[in-house]
């Protein structure tokens, strides 16, 4: 059995309220917005398969090890690696993972609310009729409209940042458990909709082609970067979130279990929607690799045009912002929790102080898209470094400290007490996973993204 200690924060009501959580903060902008727009960028088919393989082979085992991790420690993820290091005999370096974790988390949410606030914009031009009869030139007027004007741009940055700090300094468990319980449903519901529609109206089948038909020569070393920084990503990993979120577990659920049931909602979400984007892509002429406007080009397109697409389209941004809100809030609970055990601060003290240091970061990001459009460093722009950073570099190193942590420095016996597994094919096929192929897998893929091998 497991030890069967809590967290001083708190713990899950159980393993639904866990799922709930756990796929609350993996499915977020990373599937609806990240997902589709990278997938264009990179050329479809092989990309996706990439991505795929990531998910299982990478993201899959190292979800379960981030867990463990946090069930084990029951502390913020820089105490938790000094506990768990102090209990395996090692050195107290393994707490710069945590570190490194609160740094991406403050850089990822600074630009992850600046998009959610395009999700709220988005909900007030639907809800005012601006998509009625809307056509290709309008809506990429629309878009370009909103992130051309840093003033709306930070306003709505702001608007969500409150929104992500009100519901942390409240406790995880109040507000959003429920609010995700419904929200989530309703957001798959309004995705299998639109991807009807997509099938009706769009040109479905050049979208399952470009989608899922592998061309491996449009791949290159950056792209397969690419996919596997998106599979760390969308499942939170690496930064310690689902670590944290693993310390609120209790200790008789099943790591596994809830880590496959998580995995699948995620990529299922992601799937979908790019089934639900693609086939307008394609029928209206409008560019696959447009960026990181994609879906607020396309869908409006959709809502424009479809029976009931003025409601439909009012719903679908605000469970895009739901979906952001639940993701938000796991980026700065690591920070959080940190505060409160370190320096004795008031949760909601805490929340704030971290909510506003992140929101200071945001504001580069929100210049991005118009003042700073052309100012690059390393030929991109502020937002796309900071996205390249973390989502490319920190999450995936995260990720392989993670993995050499547990398959090489904690004790196997601890491992299987914890997964409270027996010692059968699945451990040792996981344990083979997390020992050598997802540490390599991240080595082979970074050095060869650099052009060394
Ligand atoms: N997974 C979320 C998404 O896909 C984003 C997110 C939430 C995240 N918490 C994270 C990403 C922690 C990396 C690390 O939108």
């Amino acid at each position: 059995m497991a030890t069967e200690s809590t967290s001083i924060h708190g713990e899950w009501s159980g393993r639904l309220a866990f799922i709930l959580a756990a796929t609350g903060s993996a499915v977020g902008l990373g599937n609806i917005w990240k997902f589709p727009y990278i997938t264009g960028e990179n050329g479809g088919g092989a990309f996706v398969l990439v991505y795929l393989l990531c998910i299982l082979l990478i993201g899959i085992p190292i979800m379960m090890a981030e867990i463990l991790l946090g069930r084990r420690g029951r502390q913020s993820p820089m105490n938790t690696m000094a506990t768990l290091a102090r209990e395996a005999g090692a050195g107290q370096a393994w707490k710069l993972l945590g570190i490194m974790g609160v740094v991406a988390g403050f850089l990822i949410l600074s630009f992850y609310s600046v998009v959610a606030g395009w999700a709220l914009a988005y909900v007030e031009r639907a809800a005012t009729g601006a998509f009625t009869g809307i056509d290709k030139a309008g809506v990429e007027q629309l878009f370009a409209g909103l992130v051309g004007d840093w003033e709306r741009l930070l306003g709505w940055h702001t608007l969500f940042m409150v929104m992500t700090v009100v519901v942390v300094a409240r406790g995880v468990r109040k507000g959003l458990e429920t609010a995700v319980s419904v929200l989530m449903p309703l957001l798959f519901l309004i995705l299998v909709l639109l991807v009807g529609y997509a099938i009706a109206q769009g040109d479905f089948a050049r979208a399952v082609e470009f989608m899922f038909r592998a061309d491996f020569s449009k791949l290159t070393g950056e792209s397969i970067l690419v996919a596997m920084g998106h599979s760390f990503f969308t499942l939170s990993l690496g930064m310690g979130a689902i670590m944290i979120y693993g310390s609120y577990l209790p200790s008789h659920v099943s790591i596994g279990q809830v880590t496959l049931v998580v995995a699948i909602a995620d990529t299922v979400v992601a799937l979908l929607a790019g089934l639900a984007i693609f086939p307008i892509v394609f029928s209206q002429g409008l560019e696959a690799g447009a960026g990181p406007g994609l879906i607020f080009q396309t869908l409006p397109l959709a809502f424009g045009q479809m029976p009931g697409g003025a409601i439909i389209g009012v719903m679908f941004f605000v469970m895009l912002t739901f979906a952001a809100w639940s993701s938000a809030i796991s980026l700065i609970e690591p920070a959080v929790t940190w505060l409160v055990e370190n320096m004795s601060m008031p949760r909601a003290t805490a929340a704030v102080t971290t909510g506003f240091i992140a929101w200071l970061l945001g504001i580069g990001t929100v210049l991005s898209f118009n003042e700073w459009r052309d100012v690059t460093w390393f030929g991109r722009t502020f937002f796309d470094n900071l996205d390249f950073l973390t989502t490319n570099i920190m999450l995936p190193l995260g990720g392989l400290l993670i993995s050499i942590f547990v398959a090489w420095i904690m004790q196997r016996a601890h491992l299987l007490d914890e997964l409270e597994m027996p010692d059968g094919a699945v451990f040792q096929l996981w344990h083979f996973l997390i020992r050598f192929f997802a540490p390599a897998a991240v080595i082979v893929i970074f050095l060869n993204s650099v052009g060394i091998i």
